[in-house]
């Protein structure tokens, strides 16, 4: 593995953001961790494929070709020949992805994948278990956090300018619902990594957080 930075965190913690910031300070590519489960679960949906079907979602799994490419200011995700990137954060996807992200089949073909995406240079790889288990053994390693108002507050106005016409009470019981799932989970649950800076965004611009991490960083650059 390559020089690898981690970061991860729940709905709402501005991870994304983050991930990409540092990233672009950084010179070098991030990995959106999320999209990859994301498109995992579109490709079962359009299928068809019951999640209990486990050599189904295997084959699809192994024949699933996800790619990003880099756009004018976020990725641009892949799937085959399509670019997925907006259905893939439908509504509906949101719940389904985290039900996906559960089975064992999906997190060994996603993990592979990343670990290979990592052994190709530096990145910057965010998700819920970058730090704790796809790469255990990165050399700086970060958990954002904030509030469940703030985060809710910051999904809620994500969902608006998308155009969604959602309550911010729905906004609260599906992210309450998906972070349950997501730290609940028997495999790879998010948590920090016992070896993560955890840095709480509530009261922070992204600005601050950047050189919060970028900071940590250099200091412990050799
Ligand atoms: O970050 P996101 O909201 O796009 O992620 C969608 C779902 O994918 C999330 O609810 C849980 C799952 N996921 C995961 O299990 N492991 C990761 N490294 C990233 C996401």
């Amino acid at each position: 593995m390559k020089y690898v930075i981690t970061i991860d965190g729940p709905t709402g913690s501005g991870k994304s953001t983050i991930s990409r910031l540092v990233a672009k300070r950084l010179n070098c590519p991030y990995l959106d961790t999320g999209a990859m489960y994301r498109v995992v679960a579109l490709a079962l949906k359009r299928g068809g494929i019951p999640l209990s079907d486990e050599p189904a979602v295997a084959n699809t799994c192994d024949n699933l070709d996800i790619r990003f490419v880099p756009g004018h200011d976020t990725n641009r995700v892949y799937m085959d020949d399509e670019d997925v990137s907006e259905p893939i954060r439908e509504p509906d996807m949101d719940l389904f992805a985290s039900d996906v992200s559960k089975l064992d089949v999906v997190r060994k073909a996603m993990t592979t994948l990343q670990r290979k995406i990592g052994a190709q240079g530096p990145l910057v790889a965010e998700g819920r278990d970058m730090g704790t288990v796809v790469f255990p053994e990165a050399r700086h390693k970060f958990y954002v956090d904030a509030s469940t108002e703030v985060r809710v507050e910051r999904r809620y106005q994500e969902r608006k300018n998308r155009g969604e016409f959602i309550s911010l009470k729905q906004v609260r019981e599906d992210l309450i619902k998906r972070d349950r799932q997501d730290m609940k989970r028997s495999l790879a649950p998010l948590k920090p990594s016992m070896d993560a800076v955890i840095i709480d965004t509530t009261d922070l611009s992204i600005d601050q957080v950047i050189e919060q991490i970028v900071g940590k960083i250099e200091q412990k650059r050799d």
